[in-house]
């Protein structure tokens, strides 16, 4: 199968362009730079495992008119849309254009192909209350005061939902296909560790091992759920490949310890001890409010949001993983490969991500 991937190069689409190869897919990403980007992507899945060879280029970019795509790509199967920005602090304006205007721009080009879309949006739009609190009318989407929700959420969290809704609405009237996987915080590969400094986990760790989490955020109750990159990408494989898979895939491990038990998992590895006593996430969303505070603890407002006490139904997306034969691997072995792989690279400073 020939498969279009946006967000190729980063940490997910590294994943999965490795998933995809080694399954003799043929991949072709959509890519910014293809002559810088396609060489480096070739090398870092051929160090994953994958076969590099099997990738292929497009110029495009998400914050072009029709993606700056000339002539669109013959023989696809589906469309993996990955691409966005992801950073803390991004100005609506940007977040909109890339995420929201991007994301309609790869919906339009499935449908002029006549391809399936998976679609990777987030866990948090199956936290109704969460999306409730937000603002958003779930059941008429188009009665939502946006502006409201990207003040509430932040620019990053509030583009990919309204992304999300304005997908599914273009979806609906098209008759595109439609999948849409909505993956849990990204923990690192199950065997190697392999994580990001820009991934979210990778900063926990990294508070973590640079003493700056003396507290631990919410309530016993309140976790951060995870999913493993390797799992997710096979997962996301098979919703771009199999036929008729489920419209959604809430990709999360639901064995996630909540966090001040994923924090006592993670602080031998750091040479740390985890911290005991709890900080309510509203007092701590409050302090993070003084200026200079956020970049000094290494922790923005807006990341609060994805530590919650929710709890999730899964079991559509567990059924899915069965019938394809997929095993996520135990949270507890992802929790240790991705604390050790930290500290075996001697500690890399967390990257804030370019807003
Ligand atoms: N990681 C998580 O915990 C998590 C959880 C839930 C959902 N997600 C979603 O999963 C997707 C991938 O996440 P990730 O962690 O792999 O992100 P990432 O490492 O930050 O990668 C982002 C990708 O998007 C591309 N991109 C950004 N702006 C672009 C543009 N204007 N045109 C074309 N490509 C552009 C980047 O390309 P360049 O290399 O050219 O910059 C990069 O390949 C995102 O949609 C994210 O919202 C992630």
């Amino acid at each position: 199968m020939s498969l279009l991937i946006t967000g190729a190069t980063g940490f997910i689409g590294r994943h999965l362009c490795t998933r995809l190869t080694t399954d003799q897919h043929t991949v072709l990403a959509l890519l910014r730079d293809p002559d810088r980007q396609l060489p480096r992507l070739r090398e870092q899945v051929e160090a994953l495992g994958g076969d590099g060879k099997r990738i292929h280029a497009l110029y495009g970019d998400l914050d072009q008119p029709g993606l700056g795509i000339d002539t669109p790509p013959a023989d696809i199967t589906a469309i993996i849309h990955l691409g966005a920005r992801f950073a803390w602090q991004l100005d609506r304006d940007s977040a909109r254009r890339t995420n929201v205007a991007g994301s309609l721009a790869v919906a339009e080009l499935a449908a002029r192909l006549g391809c399936r879309l998976v679609f990777i949006s987030g866990f948090m739009l199956e936290n109704h209350e969460h999306l409730q609190r937000l603002g958003i009318h779930t059941h008429a989407p188009a009665q939502t005061r946006w502006e409201d929700v990207y003040r509430r959420a932040g620019g990053y969290e509030a583009s990919k939902l309204e992304a999300a809704f304005a997908v599914r609405a273009l979806a609906e009237s098209r008759g595109l296909e439609l999948v849409e996987v909505q993956p849990a915080t990204v923990a690192g590969h199950s065997q190697s560790g392999d994580l990001d400094p820009t991934q979210p986990l990778y900063s926990l760790m990294d508070n973590l091992a640079r003493g700056r989490l003396a507290l631990i955020p919410g309530t016993p109750d309140h976790w951060l759920p995870l999913v493993a990159v390797d799992h997710l990408a096979a997962l996301i494989t098979r919703a771009a490949t199999t036929e008729q898979p489920p419209t959604r895939l809430l990709a999360l491990d639901p064995q996630t310890p909540p966090l001040h038990e994923l924090l006592a998992r993670l602080a031998p590895p750091l040479g740390r001890k985890a911290p005991r006593r709890f900080i309510p996430i509203g007092l701590l969303s409050a302090l993070l409010r003084l200026p200079g505070l956020p970049r000094l603890m290494n922790t923005w407002p807006e990341a609060l949001h994805f530590i919650q006490p929710t709890r999730f139904d899964t079991r559509i997306s567990e059924d899915f993983a069965a019938a394809q034969g997929l095993v996520a691997p135990p949270m507890a072995r992802v929790i240790h490969a991705s604390a050790h792989c930290y500290a075996n690279q001697g500690h890399i400073r967390a990257q804030p991500r370019p807003a």
